[in-house]
């Protein structure tokens, strides 16, 4: 099997419905989305195409062989041990990949180094019970906007999780199919002396500039993930991106 082949075949599935996309469209603005469990990167493609105003994806998955179930042995047999590149080609074929960071990796582990504020959040990843506990524990609280999570009311881990820690904490605001959507006030966000310390942090790697205001603090957070793309796009070759 061609990559090509492997790629078709592997985009055809575990994908949510077309009213499910369209409902997680409704509630892209701009700004930080995180899309866990990109996988082939449709979810990643329903936001990017809502954009109102600049925004990035980073689309988190772990693309591993363990992941691939199904189509484990066509990517192996292509002497490749990540789902990665197929993503990669959907986004360059969709024309989106100067909005989209690919973060190789579980989100649970990625959410404790990231210290982002988030506009939307999709959890759509790992969804046993203890994972997507993990996921509400680690990212939720960087939400100011939506989260959504995915096969609610379908798969018993993400049911349990989201009953026990999202429905009685935070604001239903709708939900299409499997798909359950909760406005997060940031209620339990960070401090906005963590904030800024973490902040910092993640512009410290691309360039030394510090924040005392949180109106510079909200600028920069739009520019350090613009340099950390910058950076990102010339690692990979590929042309820079533009948010303004
Ligand atoms: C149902 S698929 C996601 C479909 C995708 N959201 C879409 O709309 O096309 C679930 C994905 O979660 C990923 N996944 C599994 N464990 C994960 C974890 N711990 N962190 C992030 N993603 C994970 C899998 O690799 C798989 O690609």
């Amino acid at each position: 099997m061609s990559f090509e082949e492997a790629r078709k075949q592997l985009s055809s599935g575990r994908r949510m419905s077309p009213r499910e996309y369209q409902f997680l469209s409704s509630f892209v603005d701009g700004g930080i989305c995180v899309d866990i469990g990109a996988w082939m990167g449709f979810s990643t493609r329903a936001i990017v195409s809502s954009f109102k105003r600049e925004g990035i994806v980073l689309a988190i998955d772990p693309h591993s062989l363990d992941c691939a179930g199904k189509h484990r042995a066509a990517v192996e047999k292509l002497g490749l041990s990540s789902t990665r590149p197929f993503l990669e080609a959907n986004l360059a074929e969709w024309e989106i990949a100067s909005r989209v960071v690919v973060i190789e990796g579980r989100s649970q582990d990625i959410g404790r180094e990231l210290d982002l504020r988030v506009d939307l959040l999709v959890v759509d990843g790992s969804h046993r019970y203890a994972d997507v506990v993990e996921d509400i524990e680690v990212w939720v609280p960087k939400v100011r906007g939506y989260a959504l999570f995915h096969d609610y009311q379908h798969i018993p881990g993400a049911t349990k999780a989201v009953d026990e820690l999202m429905m009685p904490h935070y604001k239903l605001v709708g939900k299409q199919g499997w798909l359950v959507a909760f406005e997060c006030k940031g209620e339990v966000a960070l401090s906005f002396d963590e904030y800024l310390k973490a902040l910092n942090r993640v512009v410290m790697s691309t360039k030394r500039t510090a924040f005392h205001t949180q109106e510079a603090a909200r600028q920069a957070e739009i520019a350090s993930v613009q340099a950390l793309l910058v950076s990102y796009h010339a690692l990979r070759g590929l042309e820079p991106c533009k948010l303004d």
